[in-house]
């Protein structure tokens, strides 16, 4: 099993990455750390735990990181998640654990250092703030991971501003001391909004997960909807939202498991002033920028020796994708 730690903000779609690291085979979930992001550090805290209950998991160790990022003032979507990151349902139990009082970049070198050199996956599905300090804090721990997959950035259309991604745009600061830290080339995969939103919840994805009925499931679907519907009001998506941070955990999955995530390597540049701040910028073999007009940031790129190489994804099987969620729900619906 893959020793995984979880860094997140739940968040509708943060849900379903901590109910597949906390219940699918694969992985052996260490520990949480949660962020600002989707909601305050203090709301995204009490989901986790929340959820973990839910999932039958309240054994996880979950660590509250970062309330806000280093530079900026913090950002929440309660347009698209609610006051609370997960509105619409009454069904989420009181949690049965409390936060751990450990810092949590100090709890995520313990976890990271106790598993054998190359193993450890480090899933990132909020803002990049936890993981900057860790890294900044611990270098070790980049030296030591096996990958870091983190659910961030759009190279075709934004959804926080029109060109930048959510998780980026909170703390692009952040973000690009990840994308720029030696020590993790060709560790990074990212998963941007350009493959997640191949990810949709249709109602047919609804039908099957309410195909068996229980409350858990109930709930479940409680949430979706409510996320479906802050889609609709938000983007006018009507055939269903992307269920966006789960795909950072599948690209992870080892390879007997069908997902057939598809990568293009290449070097990613984050935009931190301006308009376009937040904007995730791919730099080609030997050029600039290779999307959009109208960028005046780069122009030094090129993927050569010393630049922090990214698989960033493109293509996954949706199918076996939501076979691996039905899987972990099932087992979840049993506990
Ligand atoms: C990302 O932003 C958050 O609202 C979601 O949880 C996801 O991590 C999508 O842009
Ligand atoms: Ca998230």
């Amino acid at each position: 099993r893959i020793p995984i730690w979880l860094d997140c903000d739940p968040g509708h779609d943060d849900a379903f990455a901590i109910l597949i690291t906390a219940l699918h085979p694969s992985f052996n979930l260490l520990g949480i750390s949660t962020v600002h992001g989707n909601s305050s550090l203090q709301k995204v805290t009490n989901n986790t735990l929340s959820l973990l209950t839910a999932f039958g998991r309240p054994d996880v160790p979950v660590y509250p990181g970062a309330n806000k990022p280093f530079m900026r003032p913090a950002v929440h979507a309660r347009g698209i998640h609610g006051d609370t990151g997960i509105d619409g349902t009454t069904l989420l139990p009181t949690p049965t654990a409390r936060p751990q009082s450990t810092p949590a970049v100090e709890a995520m070198r313990d976890a990271i250092m106790s598993t054998p050199q190359g193993t450890c996956a480090l899933a990132v599905t909020g803002t990049m703030t936890n993981v900057a300090l860790l890294f900044a804090a611990f270098p070790e721990t980049a030296e030591h991971i096996k990958a870091i997959s983190i659910m961030g950035g759009a190279f075709t259309l934004g959804n926080i501003t029109e060109r930048a991604e959510f998780n980026i745009y909170c703390d692009p600061e952040s973000a690009a001391s990840i994308f720029t830290l030696p020590s993790l080339s060709n560790k990074i995969i990212l998963s941007p909004l350009d493959l997640t939103h191949t990810v949709l919840v249709t109602s047919s994805v609804r039908k099957t997960l309410t195909s068996t009925p229980s409350t858990f499931r109930t709930m479940l679907c409680e949430l979706l909807m409510f996320f479906a519907d802050t889609y609709v009001k938000v983007f006018n998506m009507t055939e269903g939202p992307p269920l966006h941070d789960p795909v950072a955990v599948a690209a992870l999955m080892d390879e007997s498991f069908r997902m057939e995530f598809e990568f293009e390597e290449t070097v990613v540049k984050i935009i931190c002033n301006g308009e376009d701040t937040g904007r995730t910028v791919m730099v080609g073999e030997g050029e600039g920028v290779m999307e959009h007009e109208g960028t005046q940031v780069l122009g030094d790129g090129g993927v050569g020796a010393g630049v922090v190489k990214v698989r960033v994804g493109r293509k996954l099987n949706v199918e076996k994708f939501w076979e691996v969620v039905m899987e972990v729900v099932e087992r979840a619906d049993r506990v």
